[in-house]
């Protein structure tokens, strides 16, 4: 399937929050997108989208007027991102693939592309916080090179703690995300509309 990786638009909120819903104990609410997407100054959402669904001639006019009701022409979120770059710090605010899209690379795609940007904004290191249980959320940031620096006691709303991990975006850590990236370019198939292009609103 032919994915997309761009910019977050205000149209992938639906399809983001119903994934958010899913898979967060304490999602972000609709409006939070609607900051990061459209208000913030220093935020680089990040969406992976799939093509619409290919349905029989006698169901499209119904799916057609849902698409334009929707206003993403039928383009499907399978996963997403969210970094903040404030001075040289880049921060991984927020990840997720689409439960039913698991374990087929888009987690690290997007962990990837969102270091990749960080780099790109002239970002000295990357830090994010992870629930203390989420071992495969952690698996994912170690094998970038990620390790954990602090410890956030009852960080989480339910009173889980948080680690704080931290990636230095050194000239090592630099090469292996550009090798990185280029080995998942070969295993997806994708189109880069996120690391290649400014964004939208702010222009760098
Ligand atoms: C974390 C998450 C984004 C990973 O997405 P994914 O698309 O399934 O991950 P990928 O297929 O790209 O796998 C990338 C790496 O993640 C880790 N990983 C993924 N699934 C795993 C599993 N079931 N067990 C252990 N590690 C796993 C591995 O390190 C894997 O690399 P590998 O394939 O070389 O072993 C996804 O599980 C998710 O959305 N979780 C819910 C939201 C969440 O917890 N976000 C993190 C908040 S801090």
């Amino acid at each position: 399937m032919p994915l997309t990786l761009r910019h977050m638009r205000e149209s992938d909120i639906g399809d983001v929050v119903h994934i958010e819903r899913r898979v967060f104990t304490n999602p972000w609410p609709t409006y939070s997108f609607h900051h990061e997407v459209s208000i913030s100054n220093c935020s680089f959402m990040v969406a992976l989208v799939a093509p619409p669904r290919v349905v029989p001639a006698i169901h499209r006019p119904r799916w057609r007027f849902l698409w334009r009701q929707r206003g993403n022409g039928g383009e499907r979120v399978v996963g997403y991102g969210g970094l903040w770059v404030v001075a040289d710090e880049g921060h991984i605010s927020s990840i997720a693939t689409h439960p039913d899209q698991r374990g087929n690379g888009y987690g690290e795609l997007l962990l990837c592309a969102m270091l990749h940007q960080a780099l790109r904004q002239s970002a000295g290191y990357a830090v994010l916080e992870v629930r203390r249980t989420n071992h495969i959320a952690q698996a994912l940031y170690i094998k970038y090179g990620f390790a954990i620096v602090d410890t956030k006691r009852g960080y989480y709303a339910d009173g889980e703690d948080g680690y704080l991990m931290r990636l230095d975006l050194n000239d090592a850590a630099r090469h292996a995300i550009t090798t990185r990236w280029g080995a998942i370019r070969e295993r997806v198939h994708f189109t880069d509309a996120y690391t290649t292009t400014p964004h939208p609103r702010l222009n760098r």
